[in-house]
């Protein structure tokens, strides 16, 4: 039987990550009968590549999607939470990579090494939610660990490219480090302080609880893709001066003793992982070792001598490909294998 193939449209395609899924697509070889692209009115006009074509990008309307089978979306929370019911209106799946419906507890929020099985959870509103790019590298990595001991306190802080925050912050860094490097007067648009030779502990806004929204998205996404509300998990997410790749410094506790020995032997085989940690000789993960490919990496595994059961890790992921693109492309492709 010939493989089924599908219309697919791609919403903010002229973004950082919007431009990584149209080559994820083309990298995974998915079977697309015809493509969109979509985006704001300022982009019309422009044009596009896929597969060889030239393709012109359209303006976003509530009826871009009639005769669409999957929209991939990654235009900002606002263009999900107006769009996405007019896709699903249409029959249209939409896996949206922005915060907007991952909470809602009719959407399933997926990463396909850890909960592919959630994808048919898509049938109640016709929206399958991409986590935010911190906890995708973060779960890939300790879901192993909680069906093999059981977490019970995870300890993450963040050093987060800012590629996440999209082109304009890339040309921030740039413009500034320029600047800098010239000693001549720079400007802070993105970032409500110098970002260049800086670390900047602040992402997303701050809530009443003084953490930051983008610190919830990792307390509540990990619990919800892993499927248990117990494990307690705090985080501070912080902003570096790094181009693409997302590091994180993770301490957890188990629940039943493991040794880092044991981790390292389990993660070493688990889907989605590479293991980089030979210390003796400068091995763990940096992030030019994560940009541009789809691994998460994993490094420094050590026993945490300050408490029992306690476990140190260092994890690294490209946070445009599996930290977005390719984590949306691969549910996606679960979806189109198993369920469209
Ligand atoms: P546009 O390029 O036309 O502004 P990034 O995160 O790299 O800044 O990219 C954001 C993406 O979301 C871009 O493709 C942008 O399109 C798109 N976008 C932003 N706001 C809207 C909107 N209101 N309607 C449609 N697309 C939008």
């Amino acid at each position: 039987m010939a493989e089924r193939k599908f219309n697919v449209a791609v919403v903010g395609a002229t973004g950082a990550v919007g431009n990584q899924m149209i080559r994820c697509l083309e990298e995974a070889d998915f079977p697309v009968k015809s493509i969109a692209f979509l985006a704001s009115a300022r982009s019309v006009g422009r044009k596009l590549r896929f597969k060889g074509d030239v393709v012109a990008v359209q303006e976003l309307k509530e009826d871009s999607f009639k005769g669409m089978d999957i929209a991939l979306f990654s235009a900002g929370g606002g263009t999900s939470e107006r769009f996405a019911p007019h896709a699903a209106k249409e029959g249209c799946v939409v896996v949206d990579n922005s915060s907007a419906w991952r909470m809602d507890p009719d959407v399933p929020l997926v990463v396909p090494e850890v909960n592919p099985g959630a994808v048919a959870g898509y049938t109640k509103k016709g929206i399958i939610a991409n986590p935010n790019c911190s906890t995708i590298q973060m779960v890939v990595a300790l879901n192993p660990i909680h069906r093999q001991w059981g977490l019970k306190r995870v300890v993450v802080s963040t050093y987060q490219a800012v590629s996440g925050t999209g082109k304009k912050a890339i040309d921030e860094l740039l413009d500034q480090s320029r600047a800098m490097l010239n000693f001549l007067d720079y400007e802070s648009r993105v970032y409500p302080h110098r970002i260049a030779f800086n670390c900047l502990p602040h992402i997303d806004v701050f809530l009443e609880n003084g953490y930051t929204k983008e610190e919830m998205k990792m307390v509540n996404e990990t619990r919800k893709i892993l499927e248990d509300d117990a494990i307690a998990v705090t985080a501070t997410t912080v902003r570096v001066p790094v181009f693409y790749g997302h590091s994180e410094s993770v301490n957890v506790e188990t629940r039943r003793p493991a040794s880092a020995r044991e981790v390292r032997a389990l993660l070493e085989e688990s889907p989605g992982i590479k293991v980089m940690d030979d210390p003796a000789n400068n091995v763990y993960p940096l992030a030019t070792d994560a940009a541009g490919q789809d691994l998460t990496l994993v490094g420094r595994i050590r026993d945490d001598a300050s408490v029992a059961n306690g476990i140190n890790l260092w994890i690294v992921a490209d946070n445009i490909r599996k930290g977005a693109a390719t984590n949306t492309v691969q549910i996606a492709r679960v979806l189109a294998d198993e369920y469209l």
